[in-house]
C-alpha cells in the first residue's frame, strides 16, 4: 500500500509574514521549527493554526517558495481553513504536517518543458522552474504560460518573471498578455515556432484545464504531468478522501482509484483519467 512519505513529520511553525497577493490571494511566510533540506516542486504540506480558528482538518498547499530556514505559501482565500490561515499575525504559532506528495517527476534537459499554471496552480512552479534548471534544462526551453480569468489572479506574476525563463501572461478578458487560456496561448506559440510540438507538459490549475490538457496531450501524443488539488482530509493516506480514478491501461491500472496525497497529486496524464 502507498505510505507517506518517509521525510513527513508534523511540526510546530512560526509564521513570519502574511502579505496580500493579488485579488484574492495572500503569501505565508512560516518558520519551521526543524529546518528543511531543500524539497522539489510540487510537494505539498498540511497546515492549520494551532488555535480553534482554523478548522480542525488542517488544508493542503504547495510548496510555493523555499529560502534559508522559511517555506512559503500562495494561498487564494476560499473558505474557513484559508480565511483563518490569512488573519494570522507575525509570531502565530501553525501546525504543519509534511513535505508530502510526489512533486514533479525529475525533468530531463533533453527536450522543451512548458509549465502550465492557471491561477493559484502557479504556485508548485516556482521551486519547479528553478528544479528544471538545476537538472539542465536551458532557461530558453522552458516556458511558464501562466493563465488566469483576469490580471488579478496572476497572484506574483512579477517573482516568476525574475525566475529568468520565458513567462507568458494569458487571461480570459485580454486584462494582461494574450487573451484567451492557455492551451489557446500554447498552441499560437507552437504555431509561431517559438515553443516545439514535442515540448513535455507539466500542469496545475483548476479541473476544467487539466481536463482539456489532458486531452490535447493525448491527442498531441506528448508526455504530460499534471498535480492535482483534490480535496484531502488526511494527507497522509488514511482517509481515503482523495480519490482518482486510474486509467486500466495505465502504469497504476491495478487498482481503480489511486490516492492523490500518497501517489501523486502529481500524475502522468497516462496513470490517471481526469473527472
Ligand atoms: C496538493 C494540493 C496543493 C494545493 N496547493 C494550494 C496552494 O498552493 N494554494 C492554494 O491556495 N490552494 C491550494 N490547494 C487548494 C487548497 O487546499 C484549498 O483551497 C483549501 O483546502 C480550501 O480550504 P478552505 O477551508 O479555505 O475552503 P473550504 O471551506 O474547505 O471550501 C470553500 C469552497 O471551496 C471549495 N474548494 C475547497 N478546496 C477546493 C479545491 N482544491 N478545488 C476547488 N474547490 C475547492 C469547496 O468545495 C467550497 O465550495 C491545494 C490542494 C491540494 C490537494
Ligand atoms: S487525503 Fe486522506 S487518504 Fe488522501
Amino acid at each position: 500500500m502507498p505510505a507517506p512519505p518517509d521525510d513527513a513529520r508534523s511540526q510546530r511553525c512560526e509564521l513570519i509574514a502574511v502579505e496580500r497577493c493579488g485579488a484574492d490571494g495572500v503569501r505565508i511566510v512560516v518558520r519551521p521549527e526543524e529546518r528543511l533540506p531543500r524539497l522539489r516542486g510540487a510537494r505539498f504540506f498540511m497546515l492549520r493554526r494551532e488555535d480553534d480558528l482554523s478548522p480542525r482538518i488542517p488544508r493542503p498547499f504547495s510548496l510555493y517558495r523555499q529560502e534559508g530556514d522559511t517555506l512559503e505559501f500562495l494561498v487564494k482565500v476560499m473558505g474557513r481553513g484559508t480565511r483563518a490561515l490569512a488573519a494570522s499575525r507575525p509570531g502565530d504559532a501553525l501546525r504543519l504536517v509534511g513535505p508530502l506528495g510526489n512533486g514533479w517527476p525529475d525533468f530531463e534537459p533533453d527536450r522543451a518543458i512548458v509549465m502550465l499554471a492557471g491561477g493559484i496552480g502557479s504556485a508548485p512552479f516556482f521551486v519547479g522552474v528553478k528544479d528544471a534548471l538545476v537538472a539542465g534544462v536551458l532557461a530558453a526551453d522552458v516556458t511558464l504560460i501562466y493563465g488566469a480569468a483576469s490580471a488579478g489572479y496572476l497572484y506574483d506574476f512579477e517573482r516568476f518573471e525574475e525566475l529568468g525563463v520565458r513567462v507568458l501572461a494569458a487571461t480570459d478578458d485580454g486584462s494582461r498578455g494574450f487573451h484567451g487560456n492557455v492551451l489557446q496561448c500554447l498552441a499560437a506559440e507552437q504555431e509561431a515556432g517559438r515553443i516545439p510540438d514535442d515540448a513535455r507538459l507539466y500542469a496545475c490549475g483548476p479541473g476544467p484545464m487539466l481536463r482539456a490538457v489532458e486531452r490535447h496531450a493525448r491527442a498531441a501524443h506528448v508526455e504530460a504531468w499534471v498535480s492535482l488539488e483534490e480535496l484531502m482530509g488526511c494527507g497522509v493516506g488514511i482517509c481515503n478522501g482523495c480519490p482518482v480514478p486510474t486509467r486500466p491501461d495505465g502504469p497504476l491500472g491495478s487498482w481503480g482509484n489511486a490516492k492523490c496525497c500518497v501517489e501523486g497529486p502529481v500524475f502522468s496524464v497516462d496513470a490517471v483519467t481526469l473527472v
